[in-house]
């Protein structure tokens, strides 16, 4: 092996350690981050994804309030429980996990959520902040990733980056943050017409597609730095990314497993986001207490 381990379960801990110490200075202020996390239906691997989530605030001392509902619900019933978390003092973020079954809007519940309490950053006032630079939650995978390429030392500016995908919620802002970090950006997808030829190019690869052995060693150039945000199951069963692990470590610089790279960086953000959320609400109140 070749390639560097970009661990993110170590990253993981010094972020979270760091929030929550954020997290005791602002109950010491009176104000406890508070997470809501809604999830329609019954779908096993959502459940599994929430029940981190809630974890992980507990962990960290968040408040976090879980909200479990029928595949049956209303979409008007929906909209109404986020219009009700929007004006929870108690609550800074709000998550409605995806995705959510076919009678619902999923855009137009995302839509629904306060800006200020979007942590996921799926708001369409989040990705807009995020296209033109300006503050506002980024949504939690790709800055997952941006995190874990500077725990590696390495300056993004002037760096080509090649970013495989273009998913709303990992693609293109991946490629968004890319860009406000100063790197070349090229975003390749399933119409792409040979993606090998833009691999090799690449000093940073990160690969969100989906499908297993997306990215092989002879796609690599020796040292890039490789990301995969990928989530499969090999022949066997067991969990694997986008990325052909074996081969790539031999070829790469740095390389993120899986498990234990990009999946606990995205719950870990979540938790960076909603402190953040919580500290801008204790701003605010310093703000009006000083009128
Ligand atoms: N479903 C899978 N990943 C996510 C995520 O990060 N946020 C939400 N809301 N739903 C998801």
């Amino acid at each position: 092996m070749t390639a560097q381990l970009i661990d993110g379960n170590a990253l993981s801990r010094q972020l979270r350690a760091d929030v929550a110490q954020r997290t005791a200075v602002l109950k010491a202020k009176g104000i406890t981050p508070g997470l809501a996390v809604i999830i329609v239906g019954l779908d096993p691997a959502s459940h599994v994804y929430v029940g981190k989530k809630v974890e992980a605030c507990a962990q960290a001392g968040l408040h976090s309030v879980l909200e479990q509902y029928p595949a049956t619900l209303a979409e008007a019933e929906l909209l109404a429980r986020v219009h009700a978390l929007n004006i929870d003092p108690a609550i800074h973020g709000i998550l409605v996990q995806l995705p959510l079954p076919a009678h619902i809007d999923a855009h137009k519940v995302i839509e629904a959520i306060a800006p200020s309490k979007d942590v996921d950053g799926f708001h369409i006032a989040s990705a807009g902040a995020l296209m033109t630079g300006t503050p506002g939650f980024w949504s939690c995978t790709p800055y997952g990733c941006i995190k874990l390429l500077q725990s590696t030392g390495i300056n993004l500016k002037g760096k080509h980056a090649v970013v495989i995908g273009r998913s709303n919620n990992v693609g293109k802002p991946m490629a968004l943050m890319l860009l406000q970090k100063n790197a070349t950006v090229t975003v390749c997808h399933s119409a792409t017409a040979n993606l090998k030829a833009h691999t090799l190019q690449a000093d940073v690869i990160v690969a969100a597609v989906g499908r297993r052995n997306t990215l092989t060693a002879d796609m690599v150039k020796p040292g890039a730095v490789v990301i995969d945000v990928g989530m499969n199951r090999n022949d066997a069963g067991k969990l694997c990314g986008d990325v052909d692990f074996a081969g790539v470590k031999e070829v790469a610089g740095w390389i993120t497993p899986v498990p234990g790279g990009v999946g606990p960086m995205t719950v870990t953000m979540l938790l960076v986001n909603t402190v953040e959320a919580a500290e801008c609400v204790a701003l605010e109140s310093t703000r009006v207490a000083a009128k």
